[in-house]
């Protein structure tokens, strides 16, 4: 079963993803006005959302432009490329200070690139993807989406620090962007 959008349209991949790029930008404002372990908790949760986020566009929505979008496969390579440099700087993230520089210029590096990068994907790719294929095609892979975002959940309320749950099932800081690959993509290993 779909959901609906406010218009009560089924709502479709492009429509989620868009609305994750929203969120992830909130999670931004949200870090800026936070400090201390509120700061690290909202900076995991962001690297926790782009991650799930990237990983189901590479597994499902990537290869639908592959396969219908004129060039879709220059496309997916220079977005993949710009997913390995997000990857980098959230890697940097996860082991930096909120109490250091460094913290909030890797926030603000992120946010550059997180914003390029959705901008891309929504002048770019969505409007492609909803011209070269059937509505019902891109309901289906939203909730394929949906489906692989389940595999690594981050907290339901974004605003609430420290969920336990959260934590124990990724795990903060160090690490935590190749525990959150792992376990998205089935591996298991512990390194
Ligand atoms: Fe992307
Ligand atoms: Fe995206």
């Amino acid at each position: 079963m779909s959901d609906t959008n406010s218009a009560g349209a089924n709502v479709d991949v492009v429509d989620i993803l868009t609305s994750d790029h929203q969120d992830m930008i909130a999670l931004i404002a949200q870090i800026r006005s936070a400090s201390g372990d509120g700061a690290r908790d909202l900076a995991d949760t962001l690297i926790a959302e782009v991650m799930r986020h990237a990983v189901a566009e590479e597994m499902y929505v990537y290869p639908a432009v592959e396969d219908h979008v004129p060039n879709g496969k220059e496309e997916v390579e220079h977005d993949k490329k710009e997913h390995d440099e997000i990857v980098k700087l959230m890697k940097r993230l996860e082991k930096a200070e909120p109490a250091e520089p460094a913290f909030m210029e890797l926030v603000n590096e992120l946010e550059a690139q997180l914003s390029h990068h959705a901008n891309d994907e929504e002048t770019e790719q969505f409007p492609k993807l909803r011209l070269h294929i059937p509505r019902e095609k891109l309901v289906d892979l939203g909730e394929k989406v949906e489906k692989a975002k389940k595999l690594a959940p981050t907290r339901p309320h974004p605003s609430a620090p420290h969920s336990e749950l959260f934590h124990k099932t990724l795990g903060p800081g160090v690490g935590m962007v190749d525990r959150i690959l792992d376990k998205l993509k089935g591996r298991h290993t512990d390194s």
